[in-house]
């Protein structure tokens, strides 16, 4: 994709119907449940190996914000995870101004689903963050979104 400092006119919706085809003839062997919901809630937008799509969405591979084991900051990214997020990020000297949808929080995961979920993205691609509790997991609910 080679549009990166150019004024982006296509929607974000495109991208992720191009994403997403480009999934879908791609054939996804998940091995365990994690790694299952991620690749059918995430991966059309920050594709299977995390990386993302520069310029449009962020990556989840080396991203220090994503992977981090500090409490605090792995409240900000549940709360991003549940409640979605549009708010501009920049990522590895990438900006970033796309709309995350709220996976966590439309109903299609329960806790438990979204606990294999983070916890196969923090531990997979080089990444070997520690687990995320239910309990951290439950405070973020409770916290409410970012905006
Ligand atoms: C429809 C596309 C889309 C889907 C599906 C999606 N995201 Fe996102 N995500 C985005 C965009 C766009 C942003 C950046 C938002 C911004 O710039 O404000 C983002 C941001 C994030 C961030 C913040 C990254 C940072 O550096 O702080 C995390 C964490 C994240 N997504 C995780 C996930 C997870 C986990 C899933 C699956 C449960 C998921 N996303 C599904 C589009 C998506």
């Amino acid at each position: 994709m080679k549009i990166l400092n150019k004024k982006i006119s296509i929607t974000t919706s495109g991208v992720v119907a191009a994403a997403a085809l480009s999934l879908s003839v791609s054939s996804v062997q998940a091995s365990s449940l994690g790694e299952g919901l991620y690749m059918q809630h995430c991966a059309a937008c920050h594709q299977p190996n995390g990386k993302g799509i520069p310029g449009f969405f962020p990556p989840l591979a080396d991203n220090d914000r994503v992977n981090s084991d500090d409490p605090e900051t792995i409240q900000k990214y549940l709360r991003r995870v549940i409640f979605g997020y549009h708010g501009g990020l920049i990522v590895n000297n990438q900006m970033y101004s796309g709309r995350m949808p709220p996976i966590g929080y439309v109903g299609r995961l329960n806790d438990s689903e979204l606990l294999k979920l983070v916890n196969y993205q923090r531990s997979s691609w080089g990444s070997k963050a520690r687990d995320i509790t239910f309990d951290e997991l439950t405070k973020a609910r409770q916290a409410g979104s970012l905006k």
